[in-house]
This record gives C-alpha cells, structure tokens and sequence, in this order.
C-alpha cells in the first residue's frame, strides 16, 4: 500500500468501537439532560421558595419581626461584642433571625436579619462602606449600618430595629423590637406601655401619664 492510497474501510472490530461510542455519545447527551433538567427543577424550587417567602411576608400570612404586641422575655446575646463584630442570634421568638453590630465608633445597633424583599438572610460586611453594610446576596440588597434604611437593591422596605441594652459587665442584651419604619417611641410604647407604665411615661407614651396619674389620685 502506498503512502497515498486511502485507508482501507473499517472492519468487524471497529465498528463496534463506532457503536460503542454512539451509545457513551447518547449516554452523554443524556446525562447532561437529566443533570440540566435537574438543575432546572432545582433553580424552579429555589426561586418559588423566596417567591412564596416573599409573598407570605408581604400578605402578612407569616410572622414577621415586631409583630407582637407586648414586651418579649429580654434575652441575652453575647458576652461581649468587639467593634466591627457581628453576632446572630434569634429574637424576639425562637425562629426571627437577628443581628447584633457593633461599629466602629463603638455603636450598637441590631437589626432583623430577614430581608424585606422575599426573607432571605441579611448578612454583616464590615468590609463594605465607611461603616460597614448590612448586605443581602439574593439580590444585592444593602441596607444602612446605622438606621437599617435601604441604601440600594430591590427591598421595599428597612430592615426592622432590634433595640440592645449592654450590661456594665459588657454583656449584650435584646430588649424590644420595631416594625419595618416604625418610629423608636411608637415602637417602644407599643411594647413597654402595659407592662412597664413608669418607663412608658418617662418615654412620654401618649395615655402613660393619665395612667399613672389616675394610679396616685
Ligand atoms: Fe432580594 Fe434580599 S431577598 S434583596
């Protein structure tokens, strides 16, 4: 044979090398059907989930964070918290998600840490702007270290406050909570204005005084 002739055609065996891989090459494009239309499923399920999460947050149908009416059992948080520290921690029931920052000039602030778009989880970036960010990754929401105001991405509304007392041991504690936007005293009257009139009144709570003066008459 010379160098030019073309090569003779394919015998028994390897034909059956040809048909051996026409079935891995159709077990591969099945396979990667399966994998994508797994993937698929997946993703469906996933963005379902947040749009459900979402919708029952903002029809109200689950529980959202300040939504009781009275004061909720203090609860301790940490220890100690360092500037530029995060801790999570669940109040004011066992499943509302929180967070407790202290920034950098020593501030304590805490926060719900479900995001006001469809509930993901709001995380602490102490890398991100001059006071570090609260950040949701779903979306690209962020929201202000410092009132919980959106500053950018698609939530509608701040995250709700989580008002923290600290101890003189260091010790951080949660307290009381407010909805979405409601002012501090409204929130905070709302809660201590039953259960602890001379607070309620000192803070000036619309109705404490006329309580409280009735008590001494
Ligand atoms: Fe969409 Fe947080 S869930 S930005």
């Amino acid at each position: 044979m010379s160098l030019t002739e073309p090569p003779p055609p394919a015998a028994g065996p390897d034909r059956v090398g040809d048909d051996a891989a026409d079935r891995l090459r159709d077990r591969i494009s099945a396979d990667s059907l399966t994998t994508r239309r797994d993937y698929l499923r997946i993703v469906a399920t996933v963005s379902g989930g947040l749009a459900v999460g979402g919708l029952g947050v903002a029809t109200g149908i689950l529980h959202r964070h300040g939504d009781s009416e009275g004061l909720p059992p203090a609860k301790k948080v940490t220890d100690h918290l360092a500037p530029g520290e995060s801790v999570a921690f669940r109040f004011p029931g066992d499943e509302d998600r929180a967070l407790a920052v202290r920034l950098s000039d020593g501030s304590l602030v805490g926060y719900s840490a479900v995001c006001t778009h469809l509930a993901c989880a709001v995380l602490w970036r102490e890398d991100r702007g001059a006071d570090g960010e609260l950040y949701c990754p779903c979306h690209e929401g962020v929201f202000d270290a410092r009132s919980g105001e959106v500053t950018a991405g698609p939530p509608p509304r701040p995250l709700p406050r989580i008002f923290l007392t600290e101890q003189s041991d260091g010790s951080v504690w949660a307290v009381a909570t407010a909805r979405a936007g409601e002012p501090t005293r409204e929130a905070l009257c709302r809660q201590f204005g039953k259960s602890r009139p001379e607070t309620a009144r000192a803070l000036g709570c619309p109705g404490a005084e006329r309580a409280t003066g009735s008590r001494r008459t």
